[in-house]
């Protein structure tokens, strides 16, 4: 199709794999080119992928015309690299979380809106099927009035530090889904281990958190457990949900019956080709995409509001 909107990746380590499948399977984009600083690495990935190999953005954007970057890179440099990209008139599908501060965060944002261009945080569990599923029961008034909310993310993890911490890597997903699913935040209360001034040494977080509404809300991450769990949990006066990311599916119980499981044929991958299906119809569309960056902002500002508290306790 020659009117397929153009991609590059910036980063060729383990999520642009995903990236890339979802990219050459949607018939509106076409991945046309790769770069990394370890250019052995983007060599291979280009090999495989079939794009253009690139040692650097600044290289990639000067020698294509693209009109979408998919900023695949470890979060601290996601704010230099996505301004980049923006600026050289490209819209941004950039991975979690969006920067390492909402202050990042806002020079992002800003940039986006000065260039026109898009801006999506690739929070790609919001495209989860069950995640969806629990939603529109919440949604539909099917759980009643929401009580609680509970979510782990605990596991072992090798390599936490270069992707920020827990707080700032599997913790943007919980906070994303707290807001999404629950409400904004009011009041934070948490502790983060092991005790240090620098985020990306966290591996435990245990946060309570109640909404605007008064809902309270626990979120559990850890990078250094035997075992653990990966689970999402909202209570209602008349229901509750549960996301169960071990089983892959969702159970609910509603006032009038037992327990449902429900089982989904998605491949495992689906969430990754939503989301990127989603971004390219806002593009096409002209439309806003969720989560776009101010999301991301208030989801950076809410694992700062942890941080600062677990700093304080
Ligand atoms: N949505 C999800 O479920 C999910 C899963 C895994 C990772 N992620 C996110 O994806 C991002 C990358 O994670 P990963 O596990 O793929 O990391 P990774 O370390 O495997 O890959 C990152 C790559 O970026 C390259 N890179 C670093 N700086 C660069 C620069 N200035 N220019 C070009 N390339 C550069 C590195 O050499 C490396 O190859 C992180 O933000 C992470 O949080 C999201």
């Amino acid at each position: 199709m020659s009117n397929q909107l153009k991609v590059g990746i910036t980063g060729t380590g383990g999520i642009a794999h995903e990236h890339a499948r979802v990219l050459q399977a949607n018939e509106n984009t076409r991945l046309v080119a790769c770069c990394d600083i370890d250019f052995p690495k983007a060599e291979a990935f280009a090999a495989h992928w079939s794009c253009k190999p690139y040692p650097g953005q600044e290289q990639m954007l000067d020698a294509e015309q693209l009109d979408i970057i998919a900023l695949c890179t470890q979060p601290h440099s996601h704010a230099q690299l996505g301004i980049q990209a923006l600026q050289a008139g490209a819209h941004l599908l950039c991975e979690k979380p969006l920067a390492m501060t909402a202050a990042e965060g806002r020079a992002m944002v800003q940039v986006a809106r000065e260039c026109g261009k898009k801006l999506m945080v690739a929070v790609c569990h919001r495209f989860h099927e069950p995640v969806i599923r629990a939603k529109a029961l919440l949604n539909e008034g099917k759980l009643g009035r929401l009580k609680g909310y509970y979510n782990a993310f605990v596991t072992r993890h090798p390599s936490y530090k270069d992707r920020g911490g827990v707080l700032l890597d599997n913790g943007s997903h919980a906070v994303d889904f707290f807001r999404y699913l629950v409400g904004e935040p009011q009041d934070v209360f948490a502790v983060v281990n092991p005790p240090s001034e620098d985020i990306t040494d966290a591996t435990e977080v245990w946060a309570l958190i109640r909404t605007q509404e008064g809902v309270p809300g626990t979120i559990n991450l850890s990078f250094d457990v035997t075992g653990g769990a990966a689970l999402c949990a909202l209570y209602g006066s008349e229901g509750t949900a549960v996301v169960d990311y071990e089983r892959g599916g969702l159970r609910y119980k509603l006032a009038d019956r037992g327990w449902v499981h429900e089982w989904y044929e998605l491949p495992a991958d689906h969430r990754f080709h939503r989301e990127v299906s989603h971004f390219v119809d806002c593009i096409l569309n002209d439309s806003e995409p969720g989560p776009n960056g101010e999301e991301g902002v208030r989801d950076l500002e809410l694992i700062e509001a942890i941080w600062q508290a677990s700093r304080r306790a």
